[in-house]
């Protein structure tokens, strides 16, 4: 054996060998590299200099920033450029990211693409083309904080392994299409601040591993769906500032783990229903500035927990429930703005707050209001 590697034939084959399996783990795929200077070639950053990383004579596995590749196929895996961050690029720049163009449907070509993030750059327009719902492996498509138009993809069902899908904060419109509920492993919604308008999909519910939905600043309309109560690990729902109408529906309040339901700046009108304020699992429950009335039910005991509590802006009548000042914690309570009357409760959840919480009620008395029962 020591002979045999000793003979310079045999340990020139091997030195061959050796390079040749470096080279072929750690080279950029020519097709990927090709698609990623055309993405390039589409999008302009003139703060930072970051595609100055991306150079045509380089191999994109090495060094492009935001790049990530297989290192067994050498296929581009990740794009992670975010707009705002705190890599040293940014830093030695001193300001946060910029970038206008637009999203090259090259992109479609880097078939092993798990993730792909272009956030945060406010600039980036047009749409998002329709064939990166042909990148069958993508886990993570987040594209937030821009100026993309359009309508979210028709078929974005197709992206079966799709966990996270960011597009927040653009100038989106069109509805929520029905394929998007057929995402069995989506856990991340967000589509926060654009103009998408229609109704939430009656089978919302199907989306089993969904944790955080926020919808909030939209056109959305129609009522809460029934399927939304089988949704066992819904633990963040925000709908706030869009147009929901209707009653809030009981089973609301017996969802497993919700623990923060933003429905502020609705149109909905009934009474609150008891389950939603006996559940001890609400961190943050805001009702504000919808149309509801009746009295503030009076459910809550020794378990009630709220970080904050905003029911103001509606047309709630009646007293304060004495059962509110048994509450284990109540951070933040906003009741103004309503036709309650009648004296606030002493205790401790009261002792902490200010007249602002109480102010503009019909007959309210006592407590930090000036004006005595
Ligand atoms: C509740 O929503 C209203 C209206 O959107 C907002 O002004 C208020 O700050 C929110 N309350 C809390 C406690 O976040």
């Amino acid at each position: 054996m020591t002979k045999l590697l000793a003979s310079p034939l045999s340990s020139l084959l091997l030195a061959v060998a050796f390079i040749s399996v470096i080279t072929v783990v750690r080279s950029c795929s020519p097709t990927d590299q090709t698609a990623l200077n055309a993405f390039k070639s589409s999008l302009s950053e003139p703060n930072l200099g970051i595609f100055n990383t991306w150079s045509e004579n380089t191999d994109c596995c090495k060094g492009w920033y935001g790049i990530s590749c297989d290192p067994d196929s050498g296929r581009v895996t990740d794009i992670s450029l975010r707009g705002e961050s705190e890599d040293a690029i940014f830093q030695k720049a001193g300001r946060s990211g910029y970038m206008s163009g637009s999203i090259d449907p090259a992109v479609c070509g880097l078939s092993a693409l798990t993730s792909f993030v272009l956030a945060d750059w406010k600039g980036i327009s047009g749409e998002i083309p329709p064939c990166v719902t042909s990148l069958a492996s993508l886990r993570i498509l987040d594209l937030a904080g821009n100026r993309i138009t359009g309508e979210i993809p028709t078929d974005i069902g197709k992206l079966t392994k799709l966990g996270v899908l960011n597009l927040a904060e653009n100038r989106m419109s069109g509805e929520i299409p029905s394929s998007l509920t057929s995402l069995s492993e989506l856990k991340h919604l967000e589509l926060t601040e654009n103009g998408i308008s229609g109704e939430i999909p009656a089978d919302f519910g199907s989306l089993k591993m969904l944790s955080r939905a926020l919808l909030g600043r939209n056109e959305l309309t129609g009522s809460l769906p029934e399927s939304m109560s089988g949704m066992d690990r819904l633990a963040d729902l925000d709908l706030s500032r869009n147009h929901i109408e209707g009653p809030i529906p009981e089973w609301v309040g017996n969802m497993k783990v919700l623990s923060l339901l933003n429905l502020d700046c609705n149109s909905l009108t009934g009474t609150i229903p008891g389950s939603l304020l006996s559940n001890s699992g609400y961190g943050v429950l805001n009702l504000s500035r919808n149309a509801l009335e009746g009295s503030i039910p009076d459910v809550f005991g020794s378990t009630t927990y709220f970080v904050a509590l905003d029911l103001s802006h509606n047309n709630l009548a009646g007293r304060i429930p004495d059962s509110l000042s048994s509450a284990k914690f109540v951070g933040h309570l906003d009741i103004s703005n309503n036709k309650l009357c009648g004296p606030i409760p002493t205790g401790s959840p009261f002792d902490h707050l200010e007249a602002t919480s109480f102010s503009a009620n019909e007959c309210l008395c006592g407590g930090p209001l000036m004006k005595a029962c």
